[in-house]
């Protein structure tokens, strides 16, 4: 059995699975190499020889458990009707909400826009038959945020555009929560045995406002990914104390947590969900000594405990690959 399910499934704590979320990126220079030469990056994500070039490049390179597939949660938006571009040294930009294209759209015309995403998730999992394929996509509620306000919540974002008119925000809430389902079975469909989901705005929700668009709509995918057998791991970014009730309510088969928060307070609070993640980053950029300690801190909490190391969220791109393989191998000593 590959060790992510090993780890899931078994909840065998003698397991330390290990991969990173933006595994494949920017620190590495072989991903930056073949970036440079595609500035289009949604075509990229549709290039099924380049996804699996780049999805293998830290595969090649380190002792990791999984491949993540190389693709990106607005692949969604795009494939909604949503215009999607990636500015340099801005980040995403998207198009204006056209509500009645989205909302028309059909599932067969979604999907044969996405189709070579798919025709990536074989083509990798050819390659990879001992190790875990993850897929993922984005929570309903992070696409909505990106779809409603056009970029990154980070500089600006006004949570009440989602209640200025909520008929058009329950419809789109609707359609994507659908559309995400027939994402995640056609990549399963493809190749992939573990699904991931991306709650990365979560925390921008105050807590009278979680159960409706954080915990119910992430439910409904839960649900309906188990109906596959396949494990789903949630990561509900930024949500602090609430990952205690976002568990009991959303029982993902793992739990993935950010670095605000406290893996002992998680250990006791999962109630034996498996853990993934929570070192910071920002401990990548820092010498060996200091890497080890976090590591090795992780390590020895959930030695008791179904754990798969990762951080509390992605690879920044100055991290050294060295750093990577470093924590890797600390992982593995233990
Ligand atoms: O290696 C992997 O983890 C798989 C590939 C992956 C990408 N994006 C590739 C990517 C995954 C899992 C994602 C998820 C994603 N995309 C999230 C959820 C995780 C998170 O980071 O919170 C979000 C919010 C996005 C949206 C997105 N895509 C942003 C905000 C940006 C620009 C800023 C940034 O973080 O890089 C992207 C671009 C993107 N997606 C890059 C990569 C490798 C960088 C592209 C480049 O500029 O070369």
């Amino acid at each position: 059995m590959n060790k992510i399910t090993e780890c899931i499934v078994n909840k065998n704590p003698s397991v330390t699975p290990v991969w990173f979320m933006r595994q494949a990126g920017r620190y590495l220079p072989e991903f930056r190499e073949i970036r440079k030469k595609n500035q289009n990056f949604i075509k990229l994500c549709l290039n099924p020889d380049l996804v699996t070039e780049i999805t293998l490049q830290p595969l090649n390179r380190f002792d990791l458990d999984a491949a993540i597939i190389f693709s990106d949660i607005l692949m969604i938006p795009y494939g909604l009707g949503q215009k999607v571009e990636f500015k340099k040294n801005f980040g995403p930009k998207l198009g204006k909400l056209d509500v009645d294209t989205i909302v028309n759209i059909k599932p067969e015309e979604f999907l044969n826009k996405l189709l070579p995403v798919y025709e990536g998730i074989k083509k990798v999992k050819n390659k990879i038959e001992n190790k875990n394929l993850i897929g993922f996509v984005g929570a309903p509620w992070t696409l909505l945020v990106y779809m409603f306000n056009g970029e990154s919540p980070k500089k600006n974002f006004d949570i009440n555009i989602i209640n200025k008119d909520k008929s058009i925000t329950t419809k789109i809430l609707d359609k994507i929560e659908k559309i995400i389902c027939l994402h995640v079975d056609k990549q399963i469909e493809s190749g992939a045995n573990i699904i991931q989901i991306f709650d990365s705005w979560a925390g921008l929700l105050p807590k009278e406002e979680l159960e409706k668009y954080c915990y119910k709509p992430t439910l409904r995918i839960v649900d309906h990914i188990k109906k596959s057998k396949v494990p789903v791991i949630c990561f509900p970014k930024g949500i602090k104390k609430n990952y205690e009730n976002f568990c009991s309510i959303v029982k993902p088969d793992c739990i993935s947590i950010d670095y605000d928060t406290d893996p002992n307070w998680m250990k006791s609070k999962a109630n034996g969900i498996p853990i993934q993640g929570g070192m910071d980053p920002k401990i990548l950029l820092t010498e060996q000594e200091n890497i080890k300690k976090n590591v090795k801190k992780f390590t020895k909490i959930f030695s008791d405990y179904p754990y798969i190391f990762n951080l509390g969220h992605g690879v920044m791109p100055k991290t050294k690959p060295e750093a990577i393989e470093y924590v890797i191998k600390t992982v593995k000593e233990i």
